[in-house]
């Protein structure tokens, strides 16, 4: 058993953040399933949305933001997040982050533009902002004494009080959380970890698609323990899909920034033909969701692969200093991008819904918090806005910390949290026995990414949705049943992880009788304002 102050999973901006100002007030300790600086912050390359120039105002932020988000931003919630960025950032730079500038210029950073901006806000480090942010905060963060990082540890499931006692009560609002068991991959043993805060902060679960620009390790863990814990999550159906991923054989999710289109770059078909401009009067520049359909559209009629990025009519120079990454990895592909035209496809991208929390970064359960891409704090309502996710990764982790340097909120936290914690029992293993055969994770894991990209994709229907649900429900069986027969392994625990996020990802997008934002259902195309302008909301409760 480890007895700590401050629990944190997941070591990407939102965890980082979190932990670098928790250590003031106490010993923080972060998990994260491989090593510390593999998460999906490192992917982001379009960079931070932010007010920071003179003819840009914190009011045409809002509105884009609420824009894009469809009807279901929470209004309160963005003005609060847009307002805070500029004294974030600050911080981010105090911290040593240097932002790209205007040619050369130190007291001119130069903004990006990217789909549903009305202004160019985009904070970036070349087309590389998540790699630089995640460096810095985490050099910092192994700076402070007060946190240790453990690679290699995933969180199984959470401990909560109710439960030590064998009961299992049918309310949140009433339940505390005591810690977490957690599996030390490489010693094979699962750690009882005792604290009076636990923080989610695991990112999103893109892999719960075929096709996806995030990383392996985004399986919505965060999501699903605090689902098993009996916490709310809402607007899983809100999947954002972006619109450009590099389209290769050899490339594994390698996302081609939709800032490039933010500098002019224009989408074609095979043919040549620029397409946009029947969907949207924004052409490239609409919002995502829009972009996205298009291309699927497009790719249906054509009966065509893939798509093709343009733009070469930029000067070499400018796009070879402006998107390094991208000209260097096309490259490795055998594409110049400033010749040739990239081909592109949509991939499962953002999870827009995720953990219920309020604006301190609160669940449902007392202790409990869920930060970044685990939450729906609110803000992206049905479609986030791009670049607003590193901002809400900074602004929300502050909210935690001030509302845990209440002394009366802590001292509330930690009442007889000694006493209780001492009957959590540790992990017993039972009969359960090693898994051999690890074909039973990979074959189940492949299964659930195809049901997920046919059937519960861009464009939805309700027969194909409910289809995948029942789909869903014999591998959920499969699922718990291994649960208790083997051993438990990093595969596994991920496995019945995305397999609970899908299936919350179907029941969403049934309940939902209405084409919103990132969520189209070909049975009912209309927004229906009346009905349906309202969040999502699933607990296992109900
Ligand atoms: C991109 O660079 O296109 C991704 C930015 C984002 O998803 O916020």
């Amino acid at each position: 058993m480890r007895d700590i102050d401050f629990l944190i999973i997941g070591s990407g901006i939102a965890g980082l953040s979190a932990a670098i100002k928790l250590a003031k007030s106490g010993r923080v300790t972060i998990l994260t399933k491989k090593t510390a600086t593999d998460t999906a912050t490192i992917y982001a390359q379009g960079g931070v949305a932010c007010v920071v120039s003179d003819n840009d105002t914190f009011d045409l932020h809002e509105l884009d933001t609420i824009r894009a988000g469809d009807g279901l931003s929470h209004e309160d919630v963005v003005n609060h997040v847009v307002t805070s960025g500029p004294e974030r950032i600050h911080e981010l730079q105090k911290f040593g982050i240097e932002f790209s500038t205007y040619m050369g210029d130190p007291n001119h950073l130069d903004l990006g533009r990217e789909g549903g901006h009305s202004r160019r806000r985009v904070l970036h480090i070349q087309d590389i902002t998540g790699q630089g942010l995640e460096k810095t905060l985490y050099d910092r963060a192994i700076s402070e004494p007060n946190i240790t990082i453990l690679e290699y540890h995933i969180a199984v499931d959470l401990i909560r009080e109710s439960k030590i006692d064998g009961k299992d009560i049918n309310d949140p609002g009433h339940e505390r959380i005591l810690g977490a068991y957690v599996l030390d991959v490489k010693n094979n043993i699962i750690i009882t970890f005792l604290s009076p805060v636990v923080i989610l902060a695991t990112g999103g679960a893109g892999k719960v698609y075929l096709y996806t620009s995030n990383p392996d390790i985004a399986s919505g863990d965060g999501i699903a323990l605090a689902y098993r814990a009996g916490a709310r999550v809402a607007n899983l159906e809100f999947v954002q899909f972006h619109p450009t991923c590099l389209y290769h054989p050899l490339a594994k999710n390698f996302l081609i920034s939709e800032a490039l289109r933010g500098e002019g770059a224009m989408l074609l078909d095979k043919r040549g033909n620029r397409f946009m401009e029947k969907y949207s009067q924004m052409k490239e520049m609409a919002n995502r969701d829009i972009v996205s359909r298009a291309i699927d559209m497009e790719l249906k009629k054509s009966g065509d692969d893939c798509v093709f990025l343009d733009i070469t009519h930029k000067s070499p120079d400018f796009v070879i200093t402006r998107f390094p990454q991208i000209h260097q990895t096309c490259l490795k592909f055998g594409i110049d991008i400033t010749k040739e035209l990239i081909p592109v496809v949509p991939a499962a991208h953002y999870m827009c819904g995720g953990v219920v929390t309020n604006i301190w970064g609160e669940t449902d359960i007392k202790g409990l918090f869920a930060l970044g891409e685990t939450a729906c704090t609110g803000l992206h309502g049905a479609n986030r806005l791009p670049s607003n996710s590193l901002l809400e990764g900074v602004v929300f982790p502050h909210q935690t910390f001030l509302r845990l340097s209440d002394k009366e909120y802590l001292a509330d936290i930690l009442k007889n949290f000694d006493k209780v914690s001492q009957k959590v029992r540790v992990w017993d293993k039972g009969i359960a026995v090693d898994l051999q055969e690890a074909v039973i994770v990979s074959h189940n894991w492949d299964i659930i990414r195809r049901l997920m990209w046919n059937y519960v994709g861009i464009v939805r229907s309700n027969k194909r949705l409910e289809l995948a649900l029942q789909r869903i429900k014999p591998i959920l069986e499969e699922i718990d049943s291994h649960y208790w027969e083997y051993i438990l392994t990093s595969d596994f625990t991920e496995l019945r992880n995305l397999a609970l996020v899908a299936k919350l990802i179907i029941q969403s997008a049934l309940l939902r009788k209405e084409s919103r934002g990132c969520h189209f259902n070909q049975d009912y195309p209309a927004k229906d304002d009346w009905n349906w302008r309202r969040d999502t909301v699933l607990s296992k409760f109900n």
